[in-house]
């Protein structure tokens, strides 16, 4: 992961902070609110572990374990060109890959913006936009999509439940997405009314979760790859699964005796059995437009771990334990503490905080912040990113242990993602975990790899393993 994480966290001790006795207080008792011990760790995973076996039997658990009807590991000698569009987060991705055998790939790609209104607007809408982007990427490309039908690979990045390997339904809207007549529907069919109403000749020839594209992605390159991870805007982990260890299966006789299997991973203990859910967790939870779904996912990922650190800022300042006890307007908006403003802050090596500052100041709108507030705040970005990190790691460890990879030679798991990449030290801590969880030796037995929008050369990957009936 070196290439990703050249920044590094400068820690602080509570017992730097100079504030009064009363913010130490708090310090510590937020400390010991955000913190995952080990032993608390080892309960999570082995609740996560129980649930994958439920999901994997019957249909309709709380971690889905969706098959994604992905059977065979590519070889990377494939070849051919092939459409790909990844859906899923702030931007639209679409991309014309040549697999040129190898494991060489080409990509030419193109982002487009999608307008938040589209995200909560009409599904059709949504789709429309969606082939308007593909109509004037293939003119930019020069490509003629009236000559010959070519073969889509679609991310769509939510819980899809498919029932083939371009049909599903929409099970529910993640990531601050919702459209209105989407849900139960099936997002491939709607996106294939769409090309054809604009007369484009392209065929959604699979549905694929940004997480069995990155999967793909990488085992085109490297056939140790056994995981695909994505921790960024939302989380999810997709993996390779024995056929006869998938009871719910019945979609008949298969290709091969594996399986991918999307977990949808962020809807883990929806039930609150485990997780250390705080009040601030359940502030942003409440407030957010899925409330009760993904508990996992808004204690981990990208959209979320900002608002956290804002909700614990605020009720601090409520407190008049933080800023004075006044806030800004802008502090007071939801989602105005943005993940990245962590990253910059956990970096912030000054001896007076100033990059914090300029956060908390001029962008954030304080008024006036004390070194004290800032050690606080700082602090508070710590507790946040570490659990995210530490709690991501027991998603790992489950499936480490449930599919024995510690009796088993070194795989690989494909990881991307906004946090990953970005957040200091996110996988190191993680790492950290797994070795108090499994030993020093852990990282002989899981490598991880960055991917970085590995999700459209999956799709495309997928693609033509339909279109050549692999
Ligand atoms: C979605 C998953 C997706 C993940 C990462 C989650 O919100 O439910 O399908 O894989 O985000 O993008």
């Amino acid at each position: 992961m070196s290439a990703w994480l050249s920044r590094k966290v400068s820690s602080l001790a509570l017992n730097e902070i100079v504030g009064n006795d009363e913010q130490k207080q708090a310090m510590k008792d937020l400390q010991n609110e955000f913190e995952v011990t080990t032993d608390k760790l080892r309960t999570i995973v082995n609740q996560f572990i129980a649930e994958m076996k439920k999901g994997l039997e019957h249909n309709g658990a709380t971690v889905a374990m969706i098959p994604s009807y992905v059977t065979g590991r590519p070889t990377g000698m494939e070849t051919g060109t092939y459409l790909a569009i990844d859906l899923g987060g702030t931007n639209l991705r679409v991309c014309q890959v040549s697999l040129n055998g190898n494991g060489e790939v080409s990509i030419q790609q193109q982002k487009y913006r999608v307008p938040e209104p589209l995200k909560v607007g009409e599904m059709r809408a949504l789709c429309d936009f969606i082939s308007d982007c593909i109509d004037s990427f293939l003119t930019e490309m020069g490509t003629d999509p009236m000559e010959q039908v070519l073969q889509l690979g679609f991310t769509f990045s939510f819980p899809v439940n498919l029932t083939a390997i371009n049909r599903g339904n929409l099970m529910q809207w993640t990531k601050g997405f919702a459209c209105a007549g989407a849900i139960g529907k099936d997002p491939a069919l709607m996106l294939q009314d769409s090309l054809r109403r604009k007369n484009l000749k392209v065929r959604v020839a699979a549905i694929v979760n940004d997480t069995v594209g990155t999967l793909m992605a990488h085992a085109y390159r490297d056939r140790s790859t056994f995981m695909g991870i994505i921790f960024g805007t939302g989380t999810n982990a997709a993996y390779y699964e024995r056929m006869d260890r998938i009871p719910k299966w019945e979609g008949g006789q298969t290709k091969g005796d594996e399986m991918v299997i999307n977990m949808e991973w962020g809807a883990f203990d929806d039930e609150r059995r485990v997780l250390p859910v705080t009040v601030h967790d359940n502030k942003l939870d409440r407030e957010s437009i899925n409330p009760r779904f993904h508990i996992y996912e808004k204690l981990i990922s990208g959209m979320y771990l900002g608002e956290i650190v804002r909700n614990v800022a605020l009720s601090l300042i409520d407190r008049f334990l933080l800023f004075n006890g006044f806030s800004s307007a802008e502090f007071n908006k939801q989602w105005s503490f943005e993940t990245a403003y962590m990253s910059t802050i956990e970096i912030d090596a000054s001896s007076d905080l100033d990059e914090t500052k300029r956060v908390l100041e001029s962008i954030l709108g304080i008024t006036k912040t004390t070194l004290a507030d800032r050690q606080m705040v700082k602090t508070i970005c710590h507790l946040v990113g570490v659990r995210a990190a530490r709690l991501s790691a027991a998603g790992v460890a489950a499936v480490m242990s449930h599919c024995d990879l510690l009796q088993k030679d070194c795989c690989t798991a494909a990881v991307d993602g906004s946090v990953v990449e970005f957040y200091p030290n996110f996988s190191e801590t993680m790492t950290k975990a797994l070795k108090e969880l499994f030993g020093e030796d852990v990282d002989k037995k899981i490598k991880f790899a960055p991917s970085r929008d590995g999700s459209g050369l999956g799709a495309a990957v997928i693609a033509m393993q339909v279109s050549k009936g692999m």
